[in-house]
């Protein structure tokens, strides 16, 4: 076999197992193509993530699911695709272009009537958000400005119930998380959502490392306990 860089292999292997378990539907492609069009930058999850973030909400059985950070709707679209005809979908998203694709691209989805994107910084956002859905949220997925994964989780922690799952995107960043020093502020706010995880009376968690397609990163899942 010629050598080549483990990149490489990685994104074969998700071509692989996405072209395998997670196929491409026609309303995700259009999504891609439409923020692609649109010019919203490659930070979308992988589809075989997205999957993985679909089956999460199922298994969880999840009716009511809150995203910090839509970008173009792609990820909300996957979590979107597994919840009931009646299920609630709020996702957080800072810069109103992205919103607008994103929007577009929900209602091509079929998740016009159950998805609300919210515009402006989330920490503004979830103080309203928690006024106007007093049902606690089953699953909450956090991938927005990573400076404030702390703050993100402890807010998941309020609008949650016993039982309800906190998936953090993007927690290793290429090794990036062992980085101590306090100089950049993304890890900073990673490391301190970690912490809180390992911390908090009312989490138990764990986090995995990955590679694929997207590099080297990982994500923290945490449970919400009584
Ligand atoms: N979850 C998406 C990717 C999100 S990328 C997917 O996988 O398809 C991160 C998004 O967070 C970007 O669109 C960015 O504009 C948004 N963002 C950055 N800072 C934010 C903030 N303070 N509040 C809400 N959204 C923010
Ligand atoms: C970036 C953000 C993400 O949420 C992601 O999954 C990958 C990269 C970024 O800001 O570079
Ligand atoms: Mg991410």
């Amino acid at each position: 076999m010629a050598e080549h860089a483990p990149e490489d292999q990685w994104t074969a292997v998700d071509d692989y197992l996405t072209g395998l378990l997670a196929p491409a539907d026609e309303a995700l492609t259009e999504a891609l193509a439409a923020s692609e069009a649109a010019g919203l930058p490659h930070i979308n999850v992988a589809p075989n993530q997205g999957k993985f973030l679909h089956l999460l909400a199922r298994i969880q059985g999840a009716r009511r699911v809150l995203e910090i950070g839509t970008l173009g709707g792609y990820s909300t679209i996957w979590l979107g695709l597994a919840l009931p005809a009646d299920g609630v979908l709020v996702s957080l998203e800072y810069d109103p272009r992205h919103a607008e694709v994103a929007r577009a691209n929900l209602a091509r989805a079929g998740l016009g009537k159950i998805a609300e994107v919210r515009v402006g910084p989330a920490l503004e956002s979830l103080p309203v958000v928690a006024a106007d859905h007093p049902d606690p949220f089953d699953l909450v997925f956090i991938d927005a400005d990573k400076v404030n994964n702390g703050n993100y989780v402890e807010w998941a922690v309020r609008l949650t119930h016993p039982g309800s799952v906190i998936v953090v995107d993007n927690v290793v960043r290429g090794g990036q998380v062992t980085d101590d020093s306090g100089t950049a502020l993304d890890i900073v706010g990673t490391r301190a959502a970690l912490q809180l995880i390992a911390d908090h009376p009312k989490l138990d968690g764990t986090a995995i490392q990955t590679v694929g397609a997207k590099g080297y990163d990982g994500f923290a899942l945490a449970r919400v306990l009584a």
